[in-house]
């Protein structure tokens, strides 16, 4: 059966359009893009693309159960957190246990945890000197960036490359490996074993 993927985002979506841009080669569909900034411009790539765009401000009191109640009416089947500047609810992380995939601009367990978002991780990258950066796509927990990893790559740095330097050759990495992680989700080809995860081969 056709999957239900819903897109969680905060900002300028280029993730989302990635995933949008590479849906021929994944068996499912978008079935909602949802942010809790009403000015994100990913619900924009959405509206362009006729994916049902929903709102939801952030600040409501009650917005836990609502984006649950949504993702629930939705039958949602995958959660995809794409640049997804909020805290789950640790309600609906148990509801969709396994189901949550999330992307990060680092090689996990590096540049992580409370704050480490954005551009910030980055700037740890580049305050560091590492040689090598990268992204992790990793299915959520209950924790921040601790989740059983999905699929990382790296890309080499160079000593000049600045922290939105690092950010762009990050990116493009990302685009790619998210796709591909949904991909494999969406043809039931992860299997997580004791905070692992499996790629069974087709
Ligand atoms: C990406 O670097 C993603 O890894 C991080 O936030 C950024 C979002 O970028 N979680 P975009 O909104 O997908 O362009």
């Amino acid at each position: 059966m056709l999957k239900n993927i819903a897109v969680l985002i905060s900002g300028g979506g280029s993730n989302l359009q990635a995933l949008i841009d590479q849906m021929d080669k994944i068996d499912a569909r978008i079935k909602l893009v949802l942010s809790n900034k009403k000015e994100a411009y990913g619900l924009e790539r959405a509206k362009k693309a006729g994916i049902n765009q929903v709102y939801l401000n952030g600040k409501l009191e009650d917005y836990d159960q609502r984006l649950l109640k949504i993702l629930k009416d939705e039958q949602i089947d995958l959660i995809v957190l794409a640049g997804y500047l909020k805290i789950l609810d640790k309600q609906l992380v148990k509801d969709f246990e396994g189901r949550i995939i999330n992307i990060h601009p680092s090689l996990l367990p590096s540049f992580c945890g409370d704050g480490q978002y954005g551009i910030k991780v980055h700037r740890s990258a580049y305050q560091r000197g590492v040689k090598l950066s990268g992204a992790t796509v990793h299915f959520v927990d209950e924790g921040t960036d601790t989740g059983p990893i999905i699929l990382q790559e790296t890309v080499a740095l160079d000593f000049e490359d600045r922290p939105e330097d690092i950010q762009k050759k990050v990116l493009e990495v990302e685009h790619r490996i998210l796709a591909e992680a949904v991909k494999l989700f969406c043809q039931d080809r992860l299997v997580i074993e004791n905070n692992r995860v499996k790629i069974l081969k087709r």
